[in-house]
């Protein structure tokens, strides 16, 4: 079974181009799910289908797509975690309407997508999920979330078991009610759900993360925020596409810029190097319904199966020692190449000059290097091994 994820900056085509993907890989005789969990019903939008509900809805042979809705889903499977939160809350003197607010914590909504998505898993219907996410540049902080929330629950026996003692403690002056077993029983449910999807997301031959981009500074630099957020989490990257690509023009202001974006392009590769990258020209009208889907899936892929893993390995890596990080990145130029690197903010900027002049490469850096130097620099083997220690 593989889940591949769709991320990216807003509006550079995921829904299109999971849409595309599912179609083809539905083509090729894989049962495949679409997800998306957007509150704007962009799936019924891009498949051209109305009237979508919330339900697995079949659009094509061996296809499927569902439009999740978070808060329904919140509150079909977790009512009686939440309910209990928000009592705890309304016997502290919260509204309960405000409690129930104070109970969602940041992330909630797309973290009940997930589940949904281990919800569908276990019933063994599909080969392929191919999930949208929703355009944030911290959409992969869900993809951990699973593995931190249900590690941290465990050390603390649970979210309820935190608030039964906390109950115990604070009943007689606060009225805090005590948990009741249907508490118990699903916060057990859901820690031991985090943990699947936690290992369906850790599992390279199951999970890949799929970068979408245009050929603009933006969005490019987005995704590779995108890619070393992943890289951290240890969650395998298998691709990055480029979307909207310009043709070239003989119209001088079109020119300049399919010009600009082919400049972008290179870019990418270098950045994204040694991901495989596939670019995707921008149609002439607004890409949409069963058939230009298609045919954007076919640019994409062309003859491979869309469920191949198309790269494993690590791009970035980082490891801590003590109190210093190594940090290697792949990097596609050698130790014969002259090449310079500077550390700007929460970026590192690796420069090469090459035949076709100065290339520059920008690493985003992990907040963990924040208040640390940049010690040594060297190169190896294609790779940038960089060492960053604490203190001035
Ligand atoms: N290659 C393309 N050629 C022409 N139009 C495209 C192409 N790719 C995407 N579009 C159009 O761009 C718009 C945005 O695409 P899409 O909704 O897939 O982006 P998104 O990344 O999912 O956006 P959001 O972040 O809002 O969810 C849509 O109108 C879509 O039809
Ligand atoms: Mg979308």
């Amino acid at each position: 079974m593989r889940l591949i994820v769709y991320t990216g900056k807003g509006g550079t085509g995921k829904t299109v181009t999971s849409c595309a993907t599912a179609i083809k890989l539905a083509e090729r005789g894989h049962k495949t799910l679409v997800i998306s969990a957007d509150p704007a019903h962009t799936l019924s939008d891009a498949l051209m289908i109305q009237d979508f509900g919330h339900e697995q809805k079949q659009v094509q042979t061996n296809l499927h797509a569902l439009q999740i809705d978070p808060v329904a889903e919140m509150s079909r499977q977790y009512n009686v975690i939440l309910s209990y939160m928000a009592s705890v809350f309304s016997a502290k003197g919260i509204d309960e309407t405000l409690a129930y607010e104070v109970a969602m914590l940041p992330g909630m909504t797309q973290l009940f997508s997930l589940l949904k998505i281990e919800e569908v898993w276990q019933t063994k219907m599909f080969d392929a999920i191919v999930l949208d996410m929703p355009a944030s540049g911290e959409a992969l902080r869900y993809l951990y979330f699973p593995k931190l929330v249900g590690s941290i629950g465990r050390k603390l026996s649970g979210l309820a078991g935190l608030f039964s003692g906390f109950a115990k403690v604070f009943q007689p002056l606060a009225k805090i009610p005590a948990p009741s077993k249907d508490v118990i029983t699903s916060e057990v449910e859901l820690l031991d759900r985090l943990d699947n999807l936690a290992d369906i997301i850790k599992n390279g031959d199951v999970t890949s993360i799929r970068l979408v981009a245009n050929p603009d500074t933006f969005s490019i630099e987005n995704a590779k925020r995108a890619l070393m957020s992943a890289s951290l989490y240890g969650i395998n990257v298998d691709m990055a596409v480029i979307n909207k690509i310009m043709i070239p023009s003989s119209d001088e202001y079109y020119a300049r810029w399919a010009n600009f974006q082919q400049s972008k392009v290179e870019e990418a590769r270098a950045n994204f190097y040694p991901l495989p990258i596939r670019e995707v020209q921008l149609f002439p009208t607004e890409l949409r319904g069963i058939d230009m889907l298609s045919r954007h899936g076919d640019k994409l892929f062309g003859d491979d199966d869309p469920a191949q893993v198309f790269y494993r390995g690590q791009p970035y890596k980082f490891e801590s020692e003590g109190t210093s990080i190594h940090m290697t990145v792949q990097v596609p130029f050698s130790e014969k190449d002259d090449f310079d690197i500077e550390r700007i903010g929460d970026q590192l900027s690796v420069g090469v000059k090459t035949a076709a002049g100065r290339i520059v490469n920008i690493v985003p850096l992990p907040i963990a290097t924040a208040g640390m130097r940049l010690a040594r620099a060297k190169l190896e083997d294609r790779k940038l091994k960089v060492l960053f220690e604490k203190g001035a």
